[in-house]
Parts: structure tokens; C-alpha cells; sequence
């Protein structure tokens, strides 16, 4: 199986915490040594946020804004990088092509922003879509896709699967709303409805939980799931040990 696991900033580095990083890097060995191909997006986090607010008070204009969220997304890419000790690419794939060739010479594929006007919730959804992938897994700080954002209103249900185009109409209101955060951003929303691609929004706070999602399908977030597909295969047979 082909997947892409976009690990949220604020998820991955929170703070700078070694451990952190190694225990989400044995995740992903874990995912490899079952036999997936593995493509990995880090955002930026709270150390994109400082900088992009620093910079904003300092005249920057919106695209200055967004290198500096790219370069900071590239940092935290690399520190996985780091921890995933010479079975990755040497430095974040810039671009879809390059992030491709990593897979197909055998590597975990990391890379981190690419373009300014999006976030790597988009970056995940189009490198997912560009190299084929069965599976594309939102690692975030919410667990999964709610009616509305549980942050901000305590009521708010979660949806144990919607289709693509029904995330779509989920995200749509919440991008319109300043503050408001969606589980995973517009853009993004409209590439895997674009492609059909299957995808899982959950908690990833603790990686295990990702490793059970990728190679069992097992999860307690969203699933994101196409009309008319069948379960991944991969899945088929998969023991719950
Ligand atoms: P993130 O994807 O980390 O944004 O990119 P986020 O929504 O804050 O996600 P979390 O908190 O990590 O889950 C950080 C910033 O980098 C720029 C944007 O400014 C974004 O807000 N960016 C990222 C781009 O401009 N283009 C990209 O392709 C990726």
C-alpha cells in the first residue's frame, strides 16, 4: 500500500522534544516494514505561527509570510528527517516530483510546504494525489471532522465517515470563518473530492494511533471515503494484534 501521512506541526513538534520526533519516526518505520511506501507532509505548527505574527508586525506581505511558514515547515521536516536516520530523503522534497522520486528509489518521502497561498493540508491531499496513493492519513490535534469546530463549541458531533464531497460542504463554512479551524483546509478538501482520494482525519498525538489506522484501518477519528470504493486490500486479512 501507497501512503501519504501529513503530520500536523502541532503535532510533530508542539515544543522541541526529541522523543516526540523518534517515537513518530518509529511510527513511520513501522508503517515501512510492513511493506508501505510511505510519503510524510509536516506542517509548521506554533513555530510558524510566531514567525509569520513577527513578521506581520514587521511589514511583511502575505507571501513573505507564507516563505516563512515554508521554511518552518521545512525545519520541522527535517528534524524527522533527522530521526528517521538515513531511511528517508537527505533534505525535504521541494516539489511533487521530487518527493515522487524519493518513493520510487525506496526512501520515506518527507517534504514539508511547497508553494505560498495553501498549507500542508493541501501539500498532503496533491502529493497523495500525484503519486497514486491508497491511503491518505491527517495526523492532527482534532479527532476527526465534526459538524463544527470542537474547539470553539463543546457540542459539536463527529462524523465517523463522510464522503469527499460532503468534506468539502463540512470545511466550506469554516473557511469562511475567521478563527474557525477546519479539520483540514479547503484546498485540500477540494483535491481529495477532485481525485477520489481515501482518506483518514484522526488524533495524532499519540503515533500508534497512526500506525493502527495505516496498516489496520483501525481509528477512532473520520474516515473519508469516495463513492463506490472498496476497502484498501491491504486491509483485507489484517490481524488486530
Ligand atoms: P501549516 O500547514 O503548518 O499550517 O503551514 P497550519 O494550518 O498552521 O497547520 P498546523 O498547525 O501545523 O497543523 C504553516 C504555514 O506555512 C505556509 C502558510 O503560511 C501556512 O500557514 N505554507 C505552508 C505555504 O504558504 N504553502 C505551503 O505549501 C505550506
Amino acid at each position: 500500500m501507497r501512503v501519504v501521512v501529513s503530520i500536523g506541526g502541532s503535532v510533530l513538534a508542539p515544543d522541541l522534544d526529541p522523543d516526540r520526533v523518534a517515537a513518530y519516526a518509529g511510527a513511520i518505520e513501522r508503517i515501512a516494514a510492513d511493506g508501505c511506501e510511505v510519503g510524510v507532509v509536516v506542517g509548521g505548527g506554533g513555530v510558524a505561527r510566531d514567525y509569520i505574527e513577527t513578521a506581520r508586525d514587521l511589514g511583511a506581505n502575505e507571501v513573505e509570510l507564507d516563505q516563512l511558514g515554508i521554511g518552518t515547515t521545512r525545519l520541522n521536516a527535517r528534524l524527522l528527517i533527522a530521526a528517521l536516520d538515513g531511511r528517508a530523503n537527505l533534505s525535504p522534497a521541494t516539489g511533487y516530483d521530487e518527493a515522487a522520486a524519493a518513493l520510487r528509489r525506496g526512501e520515506v518521502s518527507v517534504m514539508g510546504g511547497v508553494t505560498p497561498g495553501q498549507t500542508t493540508d493541501a501539500v498532503a491531499a496533491a502529493f497523495a494525489e500525484s503519486v497514486d496513493a491508497d491511503l491518505l492519513v491527517y495526523a492532527t490535534s482534532a479527532n476527526g471532522v465534526y459538524d463544527a469546530d470542537p474547539n470553539a463549541e463543546p457540542d459539536a458531533t463527529q462524523f465517523g465517515s463522510v464522503s469527499p464531497a460532503e468534506l468539502v460542504d463540512v470545511v466550506l463554512p469554516m473557511s469562511r470563518d475567521a478563527g474557525a479551524s477546519a479539520p483540514v483546509d479547503l484546498l485540500a478538501a477540494k483535491l481529495i473530492d477532485r481525485a477520489g482520494i481515501r482518506s483518514i482525519v484522526l488524533d495524532g498525538t499519540d503515533p500508534n494511533v497512526v500506525v493502527d489506522a495505516v496498516l489496520r484501518g483501525d481509528h477512532t477519528g473520520t474516515d473519508v471515503i469516495p463513492t463506490d470504493t472498496d476497502e484498501p486490500t491491504y486491509w483485507t486479512g489484517a490481524s488486530d494484534a
